[in-house]
């Protein structure tokens, strides 16, 4: 046995140094002290087992990681119905909800079982792949950090899975549809509930549980309009240093540049959408957002760009002009949609359905687009020629987030007319050439009207004018 010792001896050592970096470092998993806490989560996935019932079993899993080239993946994005449900952002995870209750092993015993509700199933702790790739939160971050009953290593789900269901006598299993873009870990980690589903669709009932979640994501929380709020201060502080910092010869990347460089000096995580910084002939294309050419004086330039914050993601458009002074046709253009934006954000208060909001900012438009010769007939469809998409939608975990018809207090919505008038278009005047304008704002559902939660971005002419007179960050020179 002797021999033996020196390998006992440095076994016990690995588990220790092991055991005592797994307790010490879960304090180093959550830097951001004002991520919506656990209880907040819990609560959620409360109200939604009330929803399915003692004989039902949901399921709910994550997204896949996306390989980008080679062995480097894209920054990972949670799917935002499981997020909204756990406020995990690992991959690989998967939610179980089981309202009656379901036994298994107790943690702290495995000799004995235990009555729970919520299972998450998380990737393991790797203390190698943890010193490349960054810490992971394992089952007891996961418990501790993410207030969950119950949470246990993915690779017990397969064999855990017919015994859930099993002792927690589901009739109905919520399965979320399996997307054809499932693929690695998480794919193989489902495989086996997808062949249960296959099988068993004739025994138990199937349902998709998205579209309840889905319902619970449309009326934001205090917690999530506080998150929204932040995101469109830091977006709208962003807004205000490029229009300070604008310059004709300036690229449109050194604009975007700006917009990234606020997000993330205020501490936003990420941008909630690829910026777009379109100037003179891109300002026409909605989402363009290759932000390669020069800008030129003259220009307008249409930037479509804001942050997310905690994972909920604002967006302001702001157009300017890149000398500084709007042109007379650019400020004829502009106070259209201008106006059109204000008459429809007016119209905004719970019970109001979205289409009429909609039709109050087609109206201006239209009559404007008469008046100023752009178009020969008062109609909406020859307007719709140059404002080709829609008043706005929802903002939440997604940039284009759920919603419903008819507006409710606590809804967080856009209002985003635009006009744009491409280079060439028979009958217009040559002067409106060129010519994107749209002006996005984030509004709040309040229960006696609406707020404008992006208000700090101007967007009067005179306001824009007066601080393009200002230098911004973007204007400092880099030695
Ligand atoms: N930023 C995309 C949009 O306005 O819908
Ligand atoms: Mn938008
Ligand atoms: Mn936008």
């Amino acid at each position: 046995m002797k021999h033996y010792k020196p390998l006992v001896w440095i076994y016990c050592c690995l588990i220790f140094v092991a055991a005592g970096a797994r307790a010490q470092d879960l304090k180093y998993l959550e830097y951001d002290a004002d991520l919506i806490p656990g209880q907040v989560y819990k609560e959620r996935r409360e109200k939604l087992m009330q929803q399915i019932g003692n004989e039902a079993v949901a399921i709910f899993y994550t997204n896949p990681e996306r390989n980008r080239n080679a062995d480097l993946d894209f920054p990972y994005a949670p799917n935002s119905d499981f997020y909204y449900l756990t406020g995990f952002r690992e991959p690989n995870a998967i939610l179980v909800l089981a309202p009656k209750g379901t036994n298994v092993r107790s943690l702290e015993d495995s000799t004995t079982t235990v009555t729970v509700r919520e299972l998450l199933f998380v990737q393991q702790r790797n203390l190698v792949a943890e010193k490349w790739n960054g810490r992971r939160y394992g089952p007891a971050g996961a418990m501790k950090l993410r207030g969950f009953e119950y949470a246990t290593t993915n690779d017990k789900f397969k064999t855990m899975l017919p015994s859930l269901l099993w002792s927690a006598s589901a009739k109905a299993l919520y399965a979320p549809t399996f997307r054809s873009d499932l693929t690695g870990e998480i794919m193989e980690l489902l495989q086996h509930l997808k062949s249960m589903v296959e099988q068993w669709s004739g025994y138990v009932e199937i349902r998709d549980p998205i579209t309840l979640v889905r319902k619970m994501r449309v009326v934001k929380s205090p917690e999530e309009i506080a998150l929204l709020a932040k995101a469109t201060e830091i977006s709208a502080a962003a807004h205000r240093q490029a229009m300070m910092s604008v310059e004709p010869g300036m690229g449109e990347y050194e604009l975007e540049a700006v917009y990234e460089y606020v997000f993330r000096k205020l501490g936003a995580e990420q941008n909630g959408y690829p910026c777009i910084v379109a100037s003179g002939e891109n300002s026409v294309i909605l989402h363009y957002n290759t932000n390669r050419r020069k800008i030129k004086d003259g220009d307008v330039v249409l930037a479509d760009c804001a942050a997310e914050y905690r994972g909920y993601s604002s967006d302001i458009t702001r157009t300017y002009p890149a000398n500084g002074k709007f042109s007379k046709a650019q400020r004829e253009i502009y106070q259209l949609v201008l106006d059109a934006q204000k008459t429809a954000i007016a119209a905004i208060k719970p019970g109001v359905a979205w289409l009429e909001v909609s039709k109050k900012a087609d109206e201006v438009l239209t009559e404007g687009l008469f008046k100023l010769g752009v178009i020969k007939e008062k109609s909406t469809p020859a307007m719709k020629k140059f404002y080709y998409h829609g008043l706005g939608h929802p903002v939440g975990l997604n940039v284009h987030d759920v919603g419903q018809p008819i507006m409710e207090a606590g809804m967080v919505y856009t209002v985003e007319p635009g006009i744009y008038i491409a280079e060439g278009i028979a009958g217009v005047d040559p002067a409106y050439y060129n010519i994107g304008v749209r002006i996005e704002d984030v509004i709040l559902v309040t229960a006696d009207g609406n707020k404008n939660l992006s208000a700090a971005a101007p967007r009067e002419i005179a306001e824009v004018e007066a601080l393009m007179k200002q230098k911004g960050v973007g204007n400092l020179a880099i030695q």
